[in-house]
C-alpha cells in the first residue's frame, strides 16, 4: 500500500524537483499539496504549484492555499535565489493549469485529508512552517493521523540566508519553534548541512533533461537557481534541498538520522531563525528530533535520477 503523502511547499525550483519526485514514486500517493509564502509570494507559489502539477499530469491533486505571511513577525525582504517568479523566470514555460486551487484553504484541506485518511499520512513541509503550525494549533486531533513529518529546514553548522539561519526556518522562526520544539509529532528534520552535500552537477541536469519532455521542462526551470548555486557551492552544481526530504518520505531510511533535542532562536539578535541543536552527550530533553546528517550521496543522486528520469514513462 503506498504511503499517503501531503507536500506543503513554496515553489521554488527545488520544490519543483520535490513535487516531481513524489509524482514519479509509486511508494507514495500524493493526496494533496498546500502552498505557503516563501521563495516568492503566496500568489506565485500557488500558481507555480498548479502549473507544476499540470506538467506532471497530476491535476487530480488538490492544492490548498495557505499562509501569505509568517505567524507573528514579517519575513524580512530577500531577493529570491529562485528568480522573480520562483522558477528562474520560466514559470510561463509551464502548461497553464486547467483548474484553480481547491475551495478549501491549506489548513482546512490538510485537516480534511488527514481526517479522511485510512492509514498514517506523511506530511512533508518544504517551505516556511506557518501552515503546519496553524494546522496543529487549530486541529490538534490530526496529530493522531500524521505518521511523520519530514521537514526540509534548518542548518546545524550554519545557514544560507544568514551566517546561522536556513531560509525555511528563518522565514517564520515562531512557526518553526512551534512545530519542531513544542509539538509532539514524529519528525525527521532534513537540514541544509546534508542537502547541500546532495547537490547535483550541471552535467547531471543536462543528462536528466534528455530523458523526457517533462524532465526537460523541469530542468528548464533551473538557470537562475543553478547560477546562484554555482556561486554558493563553488562548482557547477545546484542543491535540490526539497527533493532530498521527499526522498526520505518515499524511501524511509535513505538518509541516516540521529536524534537530538533542538530549539529555534526566535530572538531579534544576529542568530534569529537559527536552529540550535543540543549535541551534548548527557542531556535530558522533553523531545528529540531525528536529524538527517548523512546519506550515500551517490546512491541518493542515482535514486533521484532513476525516478526523475522515468517521469516521461508515467505521463
Ligand atoms: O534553504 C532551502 C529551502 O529554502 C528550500 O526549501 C528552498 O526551496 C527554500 O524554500
Ligand atoms: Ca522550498
Amino acid at each position: 500500500m503506498p504511503i499517503p503523502l501531503i507536500i506543503d511547499t513554496d515553489p521554488g525550483v527545488d520544490d519543483a524537483f520535490a513535487l516531481a519526485l513524489a509524482a514519479a514514486s509509486p511508494e507514495v500517493e500524493l493526496i494533496g499539496v498546500t502552498t505557503v509564502f516563501g521563495n516568492v509570494s503566496l500568489e506565485n507559489t500557488t500558481r507555480n504549484a498548479l502549473r507544476l502539477l499540470a506538467l506532471l499530469g497530476r491535476d487530480d491533486v488538490p492544492v490548498g492555499v495557505g499562509a501569505s505571511r509568517p505567524l507573528v513577525h514579517p519575513q524580512p525582504h530577500l531577493s529570491s535565489a529562485h528568480g522573480s517568479d520562483g522558477l528562474s523566470g520560466y514559470a510561463g514555460t509551464l502548461p497553464e493549469p486547467t483548474r484553480g486551487p481547491d475551495a478549501r484553504d491549506a489548513v482546512t484541506l490538510l485537516r480534511e485529508l488527514l481526517d479522511a485518511a485510512d492509514r498514517p499520512v506523511t506530511v512533508v513541509p518544504i517551505g516556511p512552517l506557518t501552515n503546519i503550525a496553524l494546522l496543529l494549533a487549530a486541529h490538534p486531533h490530526v496529530k493522531a493521523k500524521i505518521g511523520r513529518l519530514v521537514v526540509m529546514g534548518g542548518g546545524v553548522t550554519g545557514g544560507n540566508v544568514t551566517a546561522t539561519a536556513e531560509f525555511n526556518v528563518w522565514s517564520d522562526p515562531e512557526a518553526a519553534r512551534r512545530v519542531l520544539v513544542e509539538e509532539d509529532v514524529p519528525t525527521t528534520l532534513v537540514p541544509m548541512d546534508l542537502t547541500r552535500r546532495c547537490a547535483v552537477a550541471g552535467g547531471w541536469l543536462a543528462e536528466l533533461a534528455g530523458t523526457s519532455e517533462v524532465a526537460a521542462a523541469l530542468v528548464g526551470l533551473t538557470p537562475d537557481y543553478l547560477a546562484t548555486y554555482r556561486r554558493f557551492l563553488g562548482w557547477d552544481g545546484m542543491a535540490v534541498h526539497d527533493a532530498v526530504a521527499v526522498a526520505e518520505a518515499v524511501r524511509p531510511g535513505i538518509l541516516t538520522s540521529t536524534a537530538f533535542p533542538v530549539d529555534v532562536d526566535c530572538s531579534f539578535g544576529p542568530n534569529r531563525g537559527a536552529l540550535v541543536v543540543d549535541r551534548r552527550l548527557e542531556v535530558d530533553a522533553p523531545k528529540e528530533l531525528d536529524i538527517a546528517l548523512d546519506a550515500d550521496l551517490d546512491g541518493l543522486r542515482a535514486f533521484l535520477f532513476d525516478r526523475l528520469g522515468a517521469l516521461g514513462a508515467r505521463q
